[in-house]
């Protein structure tokens, strides 16, 4: 039976890092508060960057380390809640940019926080049904663009950043993707939204000229659930297997809240050496958040051959999604 493997990596983060000090200058908040509650320290928000360029730098650099060229994709799933425009979607942006070949089916997937996982599973199902041999897949979000500046509960978490994959067929059932899963539960979608412009409707009175249209969230509600279902969905992934959480080399989480990751890793009885957190450097960069880690990691040289590797993520929707790998 035909498997799909990871074999490429690569991220890209705008270059304006934004300090807990710096937004002390134009909010009521402090390093302080935003580092014991959070764990971030500060993040990467764009100035020129858009998402179309964030995921070709993501693009480029795994395609390099996958040994291929833009001639050998045959797919593009870009997962992203912040796409440069309503429509073309950023894989359609992304195929001009790369010069991937005209007739190479592209298109974004819309998770939130999950939208990479949701991309990734979407990938490895093109290639289990022979649909697909080498896939680009690409996390991708802006935040700075749809968070209130002026809110300090929410514009405090968030950062900008993308990270890429190619997945590619591969033969061998003992390495790769082991399992991989995805989940929602839209009536819970109260918990973390943003109506965006499309709330307006200009034949309607009254429908939408006074809507927030920016990221609003239930942070304790956010928070409790998380933590529950981010552990029942690495212990989903790695029943499928057969495995146990000590079989885990390195746990890739969303990095929504560092308490979240911790939480969640005690639950799990994982040790710090088995967590990845790079939260205090990009904040929550939502779908970026799972392959800017890896990118990190693998480039970092903490992945080795016959690795087993755990992402896991939780975001609005909700979505949660949970992917195993074998190096
Ligand atoms: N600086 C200073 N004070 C603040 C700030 C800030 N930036 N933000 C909030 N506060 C204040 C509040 O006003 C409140 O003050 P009050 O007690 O006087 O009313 C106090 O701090 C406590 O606020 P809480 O919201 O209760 O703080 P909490 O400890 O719950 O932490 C947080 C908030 C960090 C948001 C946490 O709830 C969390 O991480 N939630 C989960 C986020 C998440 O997982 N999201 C999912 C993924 S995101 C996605 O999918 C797009």
């Amino acid at each position: 039976m035909t498997h799909s493997k990871i074999i490429g990596t690569g991220a890209s983060v705008p270059e304006k890092v934004l300090t807990n000090s710096d937004l002390e200058e134009f909010l009521d908040t402090s390093d302080e508060w935003i580092s014991t509650r959070t764990g971030i320290k500060e993040r990467r928000v764009s100035v020129n960057e858009s998402a179309v360029d964030l995921s070709e730098g993501a693009a480029n650099e795994a395609i390099k380390a996958a040994g291929l060229t833009p001639d050998d994709i045959d797919l593009i799933i870009v997962g992203t809640v912040t796409p440069d425009m309503s429509f073309p979607s950023t894989a359609c942006f992304l195929q001009e940019r790369l010069g991937v070949r005209p007739s190479v089916p592209a298109f974004d997937v819309s998770a939130a926080c999950s939208g990479f996982l949701f991309a990734l599973d979407t990938a490895d199902k093109y290639i289990v049904s022979g649909a697909a041999e080498k896939v680009l897949v690409v996390g991708v979000d802006i935040f700075s663009r749809i968070v209130d500046w002026k809110d300090r509960a929410t514009c405090v978490l968030f950062g900008d950043g993308a990270g890429a994959v190619v997945l590619s067929k591969s033969s061998d059932k003992g390495e790769g993707l082991l399992s991989s899963n995805i989940h929602s539960d839209g009536s819970l979608w109260r918990s973390l939204f943003a109506p965006g412009a499309t709330a307006y409707n200009p034949f309607k009175p009254d429908s939408g000229e006074d809507t927030n249209p920016y990221v609003q969230m239930h942070g304790g509600e956010t928070f409790k659930l998380a933590v529950k279902t981010i552990a029942a969905a690495c212990n989903e992934a790695l029943m499928a297997a057969g495995l146990k959480s000590e079989d885990v080399s390195i746990l890739i989480p969303h990095q929504a809240n560092e308490r979240i990751i911790t939480a969640v890793a005690k639950r799990l009885g994982l040790t710090d050496s088995q967590v990845c957190i790079n939260i205090d450097r990009y904040g929550n960069t939502s779908a970026g958040s799972i392959p800017i880690a890896l990118d990190e990691v693998v480039r970092g040289g903490r992945v080795k051959s016959g690795d087993i590797l755990l992402f896991v993520s939780f975001g609005g929707g909700l979505t949660w999604a949970s992917t195993l790998v074998k190096w």
